[in-house]
């Protein structure tokens, strides 16, 4: 076969990977799927020959198992990836092991700046000039800004009115992108641009174009190369419209295949208590999705009642044993906050993820020696308003008021109780 083929995940009907093509002619999405043992012919010299490639950007470093089809020379990047890996286990002794993964710290501040690398990449190796998303405001951000960097690129966004963050909205317009507030929320968003895309010459850039579930690969296995490759128990991972969950299964998936690791995780999948169809699902045995009508939530991201990459992350949730829970509000911003306060910034998106994992650990489900790392997915600063209300508020757990006083040296003093 070709280097890379689309598939799809129902009927395992195969196209050309050079088709412009998001859904199989079924209906049912596509994967993407490598010859392996052309790109990579003897795994053990290629796990060892990535130690010598730190200076390479994360997604040639890995691209072999990625995205190997994608010519070098159409690479579009802003130097996303080689995010920390943080160890916080002193401070939580209840795991054998806690890490957090920050994928706030790429370019435009989000996990989706993987996902880009390879979408625009490819969108610019096909002659695309159009570029589209819908998004709750990071898948948004992070297209515009690639398409900004692309020779000959114009992107386009499609918003729900209202419902995200200023700094989110901040970014797509100055990366250049024409940007559609719609009144809507973010499943009628997706809608539009499905029909829009089905019907026109623009390229859909959102996580059910499989380009970008390759790139988003790249967390899962550069968290493992960080752990020189010691398979933790668990990842932890909040889920909106399900994207991410797939990549990192399939990342870790094609690994094992690999044997590069020799052990499986599992995976927690992680939503909030009003916009949880997964949880639903998974509570019923994984049946059938009910798309939901998302309530609001101050994880504004992930606030999705209808997820498109539903069926892949099913599959993956079943490979890898997994579970999914819900949080409450208060649950993922008191530990927002908490994190916040070991200076990492995180954004509430993230803080869900953080909060499931501490109930699966009270519960049980997560045991005592237990290594686990949680991805977060975007960095506090965009979000924050959810800060400055929370601290605001000292009926809040750990509310931190800001004080004002006059500029008197007296005042300053009584102040700081000196
Ligand atoms: N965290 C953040 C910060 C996100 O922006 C998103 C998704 C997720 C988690 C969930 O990832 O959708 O792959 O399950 N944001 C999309 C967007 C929907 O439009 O920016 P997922």
């Amino acid at each position: 076969m070709t280097l890379s083929i689309f598939k799809c995940i129902s009927c395992d009907n195969e196209y050309d990977i050079q088709e412009i093509r998001y859904r199989c002619d079924c209906g049912e999405l596509l994967e993407i799927i490598h010859d392996l043992s052309q790109s990579i012919p003897n795994p053990n010299d290629w796990k060892k020959s990535l130690d010598g490639q730190m200076t390479e950007i994360a997604f040639r470093r890995y691209q072999a198992v990625i995205f190997p089809s994608l010519p070098e020379d159409k690479l579009i990047t802003l130097f996303e990836g080689d995010t920390p890996l943080y160890d916080i286990s002193p401070k939580f002794p209840q795991f054998g092991s806690l890490h957090l993964k920050h994928e706030g710290l790429n370019p435009t501040l989000s996990f989706k700046d993987r996902g880009m690398v390879s979408g625009v990449s490819w969108a610019n190796h096909l002659g695309c000039e159009n570029v589209i998303c819908a998004s709750t405001g990071d898948t948004s951000a992070a297209m515009a800004a690639y398409a900004g960097a692309a020779p000959n690129m114009k992107g386009i966004v499609l918003l729900p009115n209202g419902k995200i963050s200023p700094e989110q909205l901040a970014q797509p317009i100055s990366f250049g992108a024409l940007t559609v507030g719609i009144e809507t929320d973010f499943d009628g968003c997706m809608k539009l641009v499905q029909q829009l895309t089905e019907k026109h010459n623009i390229y859909l850039l959102n996580s059910m174009n499989s380009v970008r579930i390759e790139g988003q690969k790249a967390i899962g296995i550069e968290t493992l190369h960080q752990l020189n490759w010691e398979v933790p128990d668990w990842f932890v991972i909040p889920v909106g419209n399900a994207g991410n969950i797939s990549a990192l299964g399939k990342g870790l998936r094609e690994l094992y295949e690999l044997s590069i690791i020799d052990k499986l995780p599992r995976l927690a999948g992680i939503q909030t208590e009003g916009a949880s169809p997964l949880y639903e699902s998974y509570k019923n045995g994984f049946s059938e999705l009910v798309p939901q009508q998302a309530q609001p939530t101050k994880a504004s991201a992930i606030q999705i009642g209808d997820p498109v990459s539903y069926k892949k992350a099913i599959r993956e949730l079943k490979y890898f044993d997994g579970i999914v829970e819900i949080v409450s509000e208060t649950e993922l911003m008191d530990w927002k906050v908490q994190i916040d306060r070991l200076g990492i910034s995180i954004c509430p998106n993230s803080a869900v993820a953080v909060a499931g994992a501490m109930k699966l650990r009270d519960a049980g489900l997560i045991k005592q020696k237990e290594e686990v790392v949680v991805i977060l997915t975007a960095h506090g600063s965009k979000f924050s308003n959810t800060s400055v209300e929370y601290h605001k508020n000292s009926v809040n757990n750990f509310a931190n008021q800001t004080l004002t006083i006059e500029p008197l040296l007296e005042e300053l003093e009584r102040t700081l109780k000196l």
